[in-house]
This record gives C-alpha cells, structure tokens and sequence, in this order.
C-alpha cells in the first residue's frame, strides 16, 4: 500500500456500503489507488448500510468486487488485508439519528487516535430517494460543519426534471457551501473525455478549424451493447434521455463545443461548459417531434446471441412506454457554432459497444480534380473514440498510388493502446483521486446540472404528453429506430459508422 504523508488525514464514509456501487466501482477505485497513486498516512473508510453484516464478512464480499474489477485487481491477499484494515462497517438506518451520532462518535475516535483533524467525505451511494434526507441528517448531526474539510459526493440522478433537481440543490446548498459538494458524472472521469480538452487546446492545430466555417456537423454517440441486466426497475422510471443525454451526452456536447478557457481551474472550466449549455437552442414544444427520436428495443441478435426484449426483462412493465433510445438534434447558438447540427444518440442494445465524437468537415469549397479521381470522395473527418477503443482517427483525402489520379479516404489514427504503456485508469479512480485532493474541475455544479434539466424539458414533456404508439421500434442488436436517420437525412448529412481502432475505417452510412 503507497501511503503519502502530505495528504490530509482522511475519513471516507459510503452511504450505502454494502451496495453494488460501492463493491463494483468504489472499493476497486480505492483499492488502485492505495496501490498507485498512494492514500494519506491516516485513512479509514466506514461503510454505512441498513443489512446486517459482520465485519470481516463484509470486508470479504468487497474483496470479491476488488478482484474482479480493481486495475490491480489480482491483489495478493496480504496488500489486501493491508487495505482491508482501515475497512469498517456500521450497521444503521439513515433515516435514524442514531446511526449519525455513532458515526459522529467513530470520526472523533479516529480524530484523537490520530491527533488531528480529518477530511470527510460523504459518498451516497445510495437510491437517489435518500439523496435529499441524508444531507440533512449529516448536517443537523454537524457532521459536516467543517467547511474546510467535509465533503459530500453525489451520484446522478441529480433529480428527475428541472423542479426536481433545483429542490435536491436547495436542500444540499441548506448543510453544504457548493465549494463541498462534488455531484459525479463517471464520463468525467474517462481518460478520454479529458483528453478532449488537452487535444482541443494544448494543439494549435484544431483549434483554427473547429468552428462554424469549417465544421458541417458534429455526431456524438454513445452506444451500448447491454441490456438492463438487474437495473430494470430503476431504468423503466428513468429513461435514455435522463439516464444518458442529460448527463453524459451533454458534458461531451460541452468539451467539444465550449470556449478556450483562461486557465485550468475548476470554476474556469465549469463557467465555459455552462456558457454552452445556455447557448443551445430552446427546442419548441410543437417542434420536439422534428428534432428528436425515441425508440425502444424488442427482441433481437447481438453477436449471433438471441436478446430478448426489453418489455421482457426483469423490472419492467409489459406495457412499457420507457425509452431505451434516444437521438437529438441541437444547435448551439453562438458565433463559433451558429448553425451546425449537434446530433446525440444513445441506446441499449444496440449492435456494438461504442462512444464516440465525430467532427465532419465541411467540403471543399471548389473541386478542382476531375469528377473520376473523386468517385470515392468523403469529406475529411475526425472521430475521437472514447470507449472501447480508445483514441483519435482523421481521415483526409490522399491519391491513390498508380499512373491515374484517383482520390481515396486514408485514416491517421492515434491509439492511447499504442501510445502509452500505462493503462487508462478506471474513471472512478481519477474521480475519488480528485474529490481526496478537493479538485472539483471534473464534477458538476449545481447551475450545470439545472441547465442540463432546462434544455431538455420541453423533450420530456412532449414526450410524455404524446406516448410512443410504435414501441418496441427498433429490434435488439439494430443502431435504433429506422426514424433516426431521418434527423440527419434532410440535411444531407449521416451517422458515421463508428471507428474500430483496431483496424476499421470510418465510413459514412
Ligand atoms: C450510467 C447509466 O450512468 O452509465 C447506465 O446509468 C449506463 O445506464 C452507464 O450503462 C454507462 O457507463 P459506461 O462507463 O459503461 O459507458
């Protein structure tokens, strides 16, 4: 275990600790970094939950969840039980002022054991119903005076809607100054996702081009090939469009459209992301059903596998109307984007598991080669994979070898695989490193999530005043409805088909 003596005490306190979230995604982040980019000297963890578990059980069910997704997840038995000792459980109901008096009563312990004050930080990694209440216990407890040092960390749904999420601000701005609050979006967290902003502005290259007189349209894609595994029951009340759009699609709509910021800090960042969710252009009630699509899938293939539909999966209704797809079409009014098309997809099920940006040039403004050195013409393109595969491909016109002049797409790609020897770390890690050291550049802020909210509202209700009378639209294993090309078509424009870094090439479709 790397330990750093610089790093302030530290009291990392889960919600919910003896849920998924905490076995698959938080421990195996905790684990890594206790074995990479080392823990303070003096750090405990206490797991809060409801189920009645003994100590040393509990620190064996994460211990399964460590070796199955840690980076270092072969961990040896002894790093380990070296983790596994700052581990403890505590068995409490959080809506009982009980639980937070003894939580209060185990901070101060380890305090005076340790001689000094600790940083606390409180992960909810719980069902989103508790997100509000929580809060409030911690502050009435004052487990969270400190402004310094207490820390809350929430996870999405920030709300459900515009109301929703504004009164879940307002009842966490009541116990905690906005600077202590750190709501995730893991797509932040992706080595990736980062690189967007290091690639846009640390390259003088781009940035001249990336703009309205260069760029014809921007495609952003997150596609997945799972279905609902066990999350039917959340899923059915949630929906692609909140599940997906209004978080992760929109912060990459926000790296990819936002402004040169001044300086790497947290609110510089935040303030341009923001200035670009408020200059999307409002969609109109009357207009939703022009500039969106929404589908849900049935039965299907996915890699010679049968799928079954997602009316059947365990969860959800037979009668569903939830979608599990959605794509949009938004403008970004300002003058480095008036006019380009930003279209966003999502969806479950779909044939393969890909994110991905693509950056459509525009074409030539005069074509000087005759019509048969240009049959295979394609305008240049530049696709910033995010997930699986892991890099930048742009693909330019160059002349096919040979006596005759013809014009063929090449690909230049760069892969983070191929380029560095280190592995990507697990957003979760990059995310817990940055709430331990209080960087809040990759969190959202209250105002972002709103916004978020503000835009996609009129979607919402128009969706929900008119219910799909076509689902399930779209088959298992299918890139969605037949209706999504339609977003794009009568711009003469088309979803890329997405990059395999691995060798494919991105073509039109
Ligand atoms: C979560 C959504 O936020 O992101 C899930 O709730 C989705 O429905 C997941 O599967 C996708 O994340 P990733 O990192 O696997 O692309």
């Amino acid at each position: 275990m790397r330990t750093n003596d610089q790093l302030e005490p530290n009291i990392f306190v889960i919600f919910g600790g003896a849920g998924d979230l905490t076995s698959r995604k938080l421990m195996p982040a905790m684990f890594d970094l206790s074995q990479s980019h080392a823990i303070p000297a003096h750090f405990s963890i206490i797991a809060v939950d409801r189920v009645e578990i003994g100590e040393d059980a509990f620190r064996k069910r994460l211990y399964e969840g460590v070796r199955k997704f840690a980076l270092h997840g072969k961990a040896a038995v002894k790093e380990w039980t070296e983790v596994a000792r700052h581990i403890h459980y505590l068995q409490g109901d959080f809506k009982a002022n009980a639980t937070y008096k003894e939580l209060g009563a185990q901070c101060a312990k380890l305090e005076k054991e340790w001689g000094s004050k600790a940083q606390r930080i409180f992960y909810m990694a719980t069902p989103p119903s508790l997100f509000g209440e929580i809060p409030s216990f911690l502050y009435r407890a004052g487990l969270a005076a400190d402004r310094e040092r207490a820390r809350i960390v929430i996870e999405k749904p920030i709300g459900s809607d515009l109301e929703s999420a504004r009164a879940l601000n307002r009842i966490l701005a009541e116990g905690f100054h906005e600077s202590q609050i750190f709501r995730i979006d893991h797509y932040l967290g992706k080595e990736t996702v980062q690189n967007i902003l290091a690639f846009r502005f640390a390259n003088p290259l781009f940035e001249p081009i990336w703009n309205r007189r260069y760029v014809d349209y921007v495609t952003i894609t997150v596609a997945e090939q799972v279905g609902m595994e066990h999350r039917g029951g959340y899923y059915d009340g949630a929906g692609a469009l909140r599940d997906m759009v209004q978080n992760h699609l929109l912060q990459l709509l926000c790296l990819v459209a936002m402004e040169p910021m001044v300086s790497f800090n947290a609110d510089e960042i935040r303030n341009k992301k923001v200035d670009v969710l408020h200059a999307v252009r409002p969609i109109p009630f009357d207009a939703v059903h022009r500039s969106t699509v929404r589908g849900q899938y049935g039965k299907g293939w996915i890699d010679g596998k049968k799928v079954r539909a997602y009316r059947e999966e365990a969860g959800v209704p037979p009668d569903s109307q939830t979608e599990t797809f959605a794509a949009l079409r938004l403008f970004v009014d300002n003058w480095r984007w008036q006019d380009v098309p930003f279209y966003l997809r999502t969806g479950k099920r779909m044939p393969r598991q890909v994110s991905e940006v693509a950056i459509q040039f525009r074409a030539v403004p005069h074509q000087s080669f005759p019509t048969e050195a240009t049959l295979d013409w394609q305008p240049s393109r530049l696709v910033i994979s995010i997930q699986p595969d892991e890099g930048i491909t742009l693909r330019f016109q160059a002349k096919h070898p040979g006596e005759k002049l013809v014009l063929r797409p090449v690909d230049m790609r760069f892969s983070y695989r191929e380029s560095f020897a280190t592995p990507s770390a697990e957003a979760y890690v990059t995310l817990l490193w940055d709430v331990i050291n209080h960087d809040a550049t990759l969190f959202m802020r209250a105002d972002q999530v709103e916004a978020a909210w503000q835009l996609l509202m009129p979607v919402l209700d128009a969706w929900k005043a008119s219910p799909p009378s076509d689902f399930p639209n779209y088959a298992g294993g299918a890139w969605g409805p037949d209706s999504t090309q339609g977003l794009l078509v009568q711009q003469g424009h088309s979803w890329p088909v997405p990059v395999e870094l691995a060798g494919g090439s991105p073509q039109g479709t």
